[in-house]
């Protein structure tokens, strides 16, 4: 067994084995102590460091060099050392960087989020809720792109891409042809595939569930509903080409969307093979009936998050005290309101009129 070293984070004590990140070592711990992450992604070899979300403050280096590093670090690749002391949360610094970083991340990301598909599960939205300000001092004008349509599933919204290079980790790790790279260099750095050459591998979908932000888009799902009013249900089905496993976001017996099972840190978790649970495009796209699947059950969502709300499991209905309140008398709760009021004039049909009603059509002699 691994030599095991004592960390401790947010005044909470663990002991990891040596070579562990401090972020890994966080995510031991779990809930708030863990810093966000919008780069790293440890399913993908090589991601991390290029966000800087996951600063923080190491208070000790280590028991036998206990000086505090100099500068806050990114945790998601500095390794732990024995007795080291590191502050997340309770570090004053740290909030105030983080701060300073969402606000980097956000100079060219556009605020549409009330229409952008990744609305309630974007690490983004997240990120600058928990750790942004409310105001920007950002006065110029933000980087646009068109809209690209990378082969007939995906498209990318480079305006708001961050470039954490998670897609093109996925490509590389998971295809045997990466088509697409970050392009350029600073602010002219941009997610293109090599003179507009789709991406049709198989198992390329997997870029959207990796995609921190709304950049990667499912095309099959896009605009279609908003991810609080569906319900996702876990569901596997045989293929032969991924494990299978897999969420269903559905309404009713339409499945609106399938993605694969991701944990709580928003990473895709392993099947039930001990693999990473990767999907492949067939199971993503093309199956899109509930009969295709063996549905499992509902996904267990973290009660905080909005795709929680609207599900009604373990509802707790609160007690109803209109009757007892209103002698026994039963609320009236469909009213039809013509019945008591004659404004709006109930005989006049107005899918019977051409064009956009007018006053002049509620008029007495108009009548008929
Ligand atoms: S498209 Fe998404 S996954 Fe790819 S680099 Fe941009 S933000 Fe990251
Ligand atoms: S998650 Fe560590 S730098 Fe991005």
């Amino acid at each position: 067994m691994s030599e095991l070293f004592k960390v401790t984070i947010d005044n909470i004590t663990i002991e990891v084995p040596a070579g562990t990140t401090i972020l890994q070592a966080a995510r031991k711990i779990g809930g708030e102590v863990a810093p966000p992450a919008m780069c790293y992604y440890s399913k993908l070899k090589g991601s991390g460091g290029k966000c800087r979300t996951c600063l923080v403050e190491v208070s000790k280096g280590s028991e036998k060099d206990p000086r505090p590093m100099p500068k806050l670090v990114a945790s998601c690749r500095t390794t732990v050392m024995d007795g080291m002391e590191v502050k997340n949360i309770t570090s004053e610094k740290v909030i105030d960087a983080r701060a300073g970083v969402v606000e980097f991340l956000l100079l060219n990301h556009p605020l549409d989020c009330p229409i952008c598909d990744q609305a309630g599960e974007c690490h983004l939205q997240d990120l600058s809720y928990e750790h942004g300000k409310e105001g920007t001092r950002f006065e110029f004008q933000k980087r646009t792109f068109h809209k690209h349509d990378l082969g007939p599933y995906i498209q990318l919204h480079m305006t708001r891409c961050i470039l954490c290079y998670r897609c093109v980790f996925t490509a590389d790790q998971l295809t045997n042809k990466r088509v697409h790279g970050v392009l350029s260099r600073g602010d002219h750095a941009e997610i293109a595939t090599y003179i507009e050459k789709s991406l049709d591998n198989d198992f390329i979908g997997n870029v959207i569930d990796v995609c921190p932000v709304g950049a990667l888009t499912d095309k099959t799902f896009r605009f279609k509903n908003r991810v609080w009013f569906t319900k996702p249900v876990d569901a596997h089905r045989d293929c032969d080409k991924c494990c299978g496993e897999v969420q269903l976001w559905m309404r009713g017996d339409e499945v609106f969307r399938v993605t694969a099972r991701k944990d709580e840190w928003g990473e895709i978790k392993d099947s039930s093979k001990g693999s990473t649970g990767w999907i492949c495009n067939e199971c993503r796209f093309e199956k899109k009936f509930a009969s295709d699947w063996t549905i499992e059950g509902p996904t267990q969502v973290n009660r905080h998050s909005v795709i929680s709300q609207g599900h009604y499991v373990g509802l707790k209905k609160p007690n109803e005290t209109f009757e007892k309140v209103m002698n026994g008398r039963e609320p009236r709760l469909f009213m039809d309101i013509h019945s008591v009021s004659e404004v709006n004039k109930p005989e006049i049909q107005l899918s019977l009129i051409h064009g956009p009603a007018h006053s002049d059509d509620f008029k007495e002699n108009n009548k008929d």
